[in-house]
């Protein structure tokens, strides 16, 4: 090669640099995993039961969610909170007044302190028409327990509500899926068997880092019409599968924007039949409801 032949090959390559896409000059840091969140289901509603089937029964308790199953829900919702020994209670709020009528804070008692208390009086006191005597004994369970009780038999869409930083919660959510062998993938099955969800970007990247094949959701509390910029979106499609909004702020120019860039939207919470017909009508790729009998029926139509 001659000293003009070489002269143009180092331009080249020069140019040939400077073209590239610039994550492709980035080297890996080793923070962030590079691989592709994980697909969800084109073209298929989903009913996702808020809680397990809520409306009916005690929320997040094994009849809310074998009445969910037996209603052809695609997936149980779970909350998970941590327990002041690290264990995963499935259960909303912060505080136990709501649920049980007792005081304090998840995060204050240890699993077994918190499985002495009734998950179901409070209920029956609210809905005197669907109450059952026997909802009296249900207690708050832990992750564990819903997954020995459906195994692989029901899909789960789980949520890590506050995950404290440096606590572990992922590697834990992880770890007990595994253990029940959640997160294998099965040629039978149609759906993801588990999709995780947040508030929390930092919790979700984490658990992107560990398992980038399981599918992500980043969820939002828009007040009003809800809006991402360009930017936001293109780091979301760098973690996450979909987003999950509230019903009052979805409109269908967000969600055309949103879906333009892969991107899944699911609306919470939802539970009258017209919402959950304008929702599809906007192009909703699913609901938290709970009343997963009447998403199911229409999505079914
Ligand atoms: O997880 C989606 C939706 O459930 C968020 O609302 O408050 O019911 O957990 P929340
Ligand atoms: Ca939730």
């Amino acid at each position: 090669m001659n000293r003009r032949s070489l002269l143009l090959s180092a331009v080249l390559l020069f140019v040939l640099a400077a073209c590239s896409p610039e994550k492709e000059l980035l080297p890996a840091t080793g923070s962030f995993s590079q691989a592709e969140p994980a697909p969800l289901p084109e073209d298929r509603f989903l009913t996702i039961a808020h809680r397990g089937a809520s409306a009916y029964r005690p929320e997040h308790t094994l009849p809310a969610y074998i009445l969910a199953d037996e209603m052809g829900a695609d997936y149980i919702e779970l909350d998970l909170r941590m327990t002041k020994d690290g264990r995963l209670a499935v259960i909303h709020d912060q505080e136990l007044q709501r649920i049980t009528g007792g005081s304090g804070k998840v995060s204050d008692m240890s699993m077994d302190e918190l499985k002495k208390v009734s998950a179901g009086v409070a209920f029956n006191e609210e809905n005197p028409e669907l109450a059952q005597a026997s909802y009296e004994q249900l207690t708050i369970p832990e992750l564990r327990d819903v997954l020995m009780r459906f195994g692989t038999s029901v899909n789960y869409y789980i949520e890590l509500k506050d995950p404290p930083e440096g606590a572990g919660m992922e590697q834990a959510v992880i770890s007990e899926l595994e253990q029940y062998g959640i997160t294998e993938s099965s040629g039978q099955r149609q759906l993801p068997p588990v999709i995780l969800q947040s508030f929390n970007k930092e919790s979700l990247m984490r658990l992107h880092e560990m398992r980038p094949d399981i599918p992500l959701i980043q969820l939002y509390s828009f007040k009003e019409n809800a809006d991402l910029s360009s930017e936001e979106l293109e780091q979301l499609r760098g973690y996450a599968s979909g987003i999950g909004i509230p019903a009052d702020s979805a409109h269908a120019g967000f969600i055309e924007k949103v879906k333009g860039r892969e991107l899944d939207v699911h609306v919470f919470t939802v539970n009258e039949e017209q919402d959950i017909r304008r929702l599809i009508a906007i192009g909703a790729d699913g609901v938290f409801t709970d009343r997963p009998d009447v998403s199911r029926r229409i999505s079914l139509e």
